[in-house]
């Protein structure tokens, strides 16, 4: 016998060969009960499961948060203790891309956070960016097919993409951060993380505010220009999935200093921005970053498929101290997240080690497929109950929430002094930008916009720019047209 472990079946049984199928006769048919040959070949047909519908390629990595500052005035939340240090793991990824896809397309990134607290899972899925395309929930499946794929040809298109932008002007201020250098980070070493919603934290007295999260790189902000993504595109097509597990497994550590922006609770009516707008900052001039701690991520996945695959993150995960907002795009995706996962990864998918609070479960769920987790058998499997089973404690959560009145209505709020779409994006184009960014901004955007085919659709885009900025816009113009 070898010394190395014999192979078994999926039952445990030693199996007789590795290489031959059982047949009569060494040229004869393959006979139905050579079980093992079965097994093989049906659990290959089911070793997928359906690709994240956006965000479906990504790579992560585990590491830890650790809180150096004091923010207990603004939030009672274990993890974000003074010296509390937490388990986290991070998936960073591209949106609209499918799996194989490189990484090095044009996209905002993917920035999903899972902090294993004392208190439950915390979950923080955002981008790379502090805003987003849209200020209402129910436009994200129409922006999605339109940076996807045509029905008939399978292919991407220009004319979709701003189409849909042109149509939807809330977009213009994540649009121009995508076309900028944003849009193309060096690595994923090399990007800020932002929360980008605004959420609410509630201190140890019940007293409410409304933050930001901004994840600040450590490694210096990198990105490649158009040239270098497409060819490494073609180079190496997992270039940031390589270069994060390469970093990690060399001991380069990346990390991150996390930082809020805190509003408090009463200023949100009469700031000049709707706070709740994902379309908006807060400029750090109205509030100010206040630092936090640091994320750093020190360990690679043993295993892709179980560690990353099916990692399911959902902006639902909140814990005591931390909630949401009145923000549409936030309440959306509470419900959507832990839909998807039911689909995508199955019933029981928060039972999967990669999901599983690290703190004691005491949920009244049950059975479903593939459950293996159950409480003991003199437990009730209902409340309330007589029997000592687990209660609510309300006090534990406090609380979380905001006043909320008036009809129904299918729109969007303007009761602040400057909702409109293109303020900000202008401001980041002429404030925050220095000369050579506009200029690859102009580039990058007239290398896009120029695979246009409708002349109509591209005086839109010219429109839209000029929105943004009038010098812009021509400049786009001109660009295209040479
Ligand atoms: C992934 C829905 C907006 C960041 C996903 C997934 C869905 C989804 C269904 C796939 C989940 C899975 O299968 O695991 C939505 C909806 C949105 C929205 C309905 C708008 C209302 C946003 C925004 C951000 C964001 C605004 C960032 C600020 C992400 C990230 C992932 C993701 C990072 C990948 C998570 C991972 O790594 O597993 N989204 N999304 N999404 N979304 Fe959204």
């Amino acid at each position: 016998m070898s010394s190395t472990p014999h192979s078994t079946t999926n039952s445990g049984a030693p199996v007789a060969s590795d290489a031959h199928s059982l047949t009569v006769g060494p040229d004869g048919p393959i006979v139905l009960h050579d079980h093992y040959l079965v097994e093989k070949l049906a659990q290959f047909n089911r070793e997928r499961v359906p690709e994240r519908v956006v965000h479906a390629k990504g790579g992560g990595a585990f590491g830890v948060l650790e809180v150096t500052e004091d923010v207990s005035q603004f939030t009672k939340a274990a993890l974000f203790q003074p010296g509390a240090r937490t388990e986290a793991l991070a998936r960073f990824s591209s949106v609209a891309g499918e799996q194989g896809s490189p990484d090095t397309w044009r996209d905002p990134r993917g920035f999903a956070l899972k902090f294993y607290s004392t208190e439950g899972n915390y979950d923080l899925v955002g981008n790379n960016t502090p805003v987003f395309f849209l200020r209402d929930t129910i436009k994200f499946p129409d922006f999605i097919r339109s940076q996807k794929r045509l029905p008939g040809s399978n292919l991407r298109d220009h004319d979709m993409q701003w189409d849909f932008w042109t149509l939807s002007p809330e977009s213009a201020h994540q649009v121009t951060w995508l076309m900028g250098d944003r849009g193309l980070p060096r690595t994923w070493r090399n990007m800020d993380g932002f929360g980008s919603h605004t959420y609410q934290w509630i201190n140890a007295g019940g007293e409410r505010f409304w933050v930001k999260y901004h994840f600040r790189t450590d490694q210096g902000h990198e990105f490649l220009s158009q040239a270098d993504a497409d060819r490494i595109a073609g180079e190496d097509a997992d270039h940031h999935i390589r270069d994060l597990y390469e970093a990690i497994a060399r001991g380069d550590a990346p990390s991150w200093t996390v930082h809020v922006q805190v509003m408090p609770y009463a200023d949100a009516a009469s700031y000049r921005f709707n706070p709740f707008d994902l379309t908006k900052v807060w400029p750090k001039a109205d509030y100010p970053l206040i630092k936090v701690g640091t994320l750093r991520l020190d360990r690679n996945p043993e295993n892709y498929f179980a560690q990353i695959e099916q990692a399911a993150f959902e902006p639902s995960n909140f814990v005591p101290g931390i909630a949401a907002s009145p923000d549409k795009m936030l309440l959306g995706r509470i419900f959507s997240y832990a839909d998807a996962h039911r689909y995508r990864i199955g019933t029981n998918y928060a039972q999967l080690p990669v999901n599983a609070p690290k703190n004691e479960v005491n949920s009244y769920a049950k059975d479903g497929a593939m459950r293996f987790s159950y409480a003991s058998p003199e437990r009730p499997v209902y409340a309330p109950n007589s029997h000592g089973g687990p209660a609510a404690e309300p006090s534990l959560v406090g609380d979380a929430g905001w006043e909320s009145d008036g009809e129904m209505v299918r729109a969007a709020a303007t009761l602040h002094a400057e909702d409109d779409d293109f303020g900000q994006a202008g401001t980041l184009v002429r404030e925050v930008l220095d000369d050579a960014a506009r200029d690859r901004l102009v580039a990058n955007i007239a290398g896009h916009v120029g695979n246009v085919t409708i002349d109509e659709l591209r005086q839109r885009v010219y429109a839209y720019w000029r929105g943004v900025d009038e010098t812009l816009g021509k400049r786009v113009e001109a660009a295209v047209g040479r």
